[in-house]
């Protein structure tokens, strides 16, 4: 019973409860978190209807300048084999996704200085051009001149993830990059009009209960469109290889609190919580996730985008992915947003 009023009162308007987000995170027993899940699904029903929608990521590039002490992409990262897609083979990837019927493409790639602001600018304009995309952009901090100079040139949204809301932990996983330089990035981005996506991962080694609660009020506060939750997965060439994984229990506690603390937000099942588990996908579509990317990169660079472990071997062929998807929704009342 006190389950079911911690998950009433996180349900209603009003700022969420701190005792409630914790009460509900320290539990492990599956079966304990059923009114949880349940609210969940119910209240995404109720505020983004049975629809999934379906994002086309393009992986154009997996150099990246930066250390995350997590990302297999990371500079430091010697043994990974590096590459950059041409124009040509970018706006190729962004045909295939028009092709699918898929209305939104995801660009994303490591933090890469190689595009610099006019490459990226001409890019954009020919995709938006020759396709009519909604385009999103998911490739790291830039000065905020840049971000301005993308959305002119015809970019919607943008990701970016806030990793982990505490700043102890996000000193630790990110030895060059500062927290408040990334708030500000999202301050910037919902300023100038792009539709925002933030984020986190979910057990990283030191993160308790305490810590989750706050990327959830996190999320909340910077009122995100958008907020991308997904396991951390020990990569073996980081230094974070002998950390334990989180786990698909918590990964999917924290999408339902997101979806009861921003009703109307959009929520990827992550690829990440499918690598965790065969099932992870409907897992989360069960448990208030509404947005679903398929990957689109060609699969010979795909392989190289290695962000975690198990990621390069899901069979995630973008077609195939579309259909199974499409008969698994079908059987629970679901449509994909086509
Ligand atoms: N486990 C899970 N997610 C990861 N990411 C990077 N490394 C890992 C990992 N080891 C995610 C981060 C980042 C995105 C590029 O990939 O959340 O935002
Ligand atoms: Fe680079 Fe992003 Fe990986 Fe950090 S998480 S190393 S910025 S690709």
């Amino acid at each position: 019973p006190e389950i079911e009023e911690c998950v009433e009162r996180l349900s209603g308007s009003g700022l969420p409860r701190w005792e409630d987000l914790i009460a509900l995170l320290s539990l492990e027993d599956e079966e304990e978190l059923q009114p949880l899940f349940l609210a969940a699904d119910t209240r995404r029903k109720e505020v983004m209807g049975e629809v999934v929608h379906l994002r086309g990521i393009v992986e154009f590039s997996n150099y990246c300048e930066r250390n995350c002490l997590y990302c297999g992409l990371r500079q430091a990262n010697r043994q990974l084999q590096r590459y950059r897609m041409t124009d040509r083979e970018i706006l190729d990837a962004a045909l295939t996704v028009q092709e699918a019927k898929v209305a939104t493409l995801v660009l994303q790639s490591g933090e890469d200085s190689f595009y610099d602001t006019m490459k990226l600018c001409r890019l954009i304009e020919k995709i938006k051009g020759e396709t009519g995309l909604v385009i999103t952009l998911s490739m790291g901090e830039r000065p905020r001149e840049d971000y301005e100079a993308f959305r002119e040139a015809g970019a919607d949204r943008y990701l970016l993830k806030h990793e982990t809301a505490v700043p102890a932990l996000y000193r630790r996983l990110h030895p060059d990059s500062r927290r408040e330089n990334r708030l500000m990035c999202l301050k910037w981005l919902k300023e100038l009009g792009y539709e925002t996506g933030t984020g986190c991962m979910v057990g990283l080694p030191g993160q308790d209960s305490a810590a989750l609660a706050e990327d959830i009020l996190l999320i909340s506060s910077l009122k995100a469109d958008m907020a991308g939750v997904g396991p951390f997965l020990p990569h073996p060439q980081t230094p974070l290889a002998s950390c334990t994984a989180g786990t698909v229990l918590t990964t999917l506690v924290v999408l339902a609190l997101v979806r009861l603390t921003c009703p109307a937000i959009h929520l990827p099942a992550t690829t990440a919580l499918s690598v965790l588990h065969p099932e992870g996908r409907m897992k989360a579509l069960a448990a208030g996730a509404n947005v679903v990317m398929p990957d689109f990169t060609p699969p010979a660079y795909r392989r190289l985008y290695d962000l975690y472990p198990g990621r390069t071997s899901v069979p995630q062929d973008p077609l195939s992915t579309l259909r199974t998807l499409e008969s698994e929704l079908n059987r629970c009342g679901r449509t994909l947003l086509i």
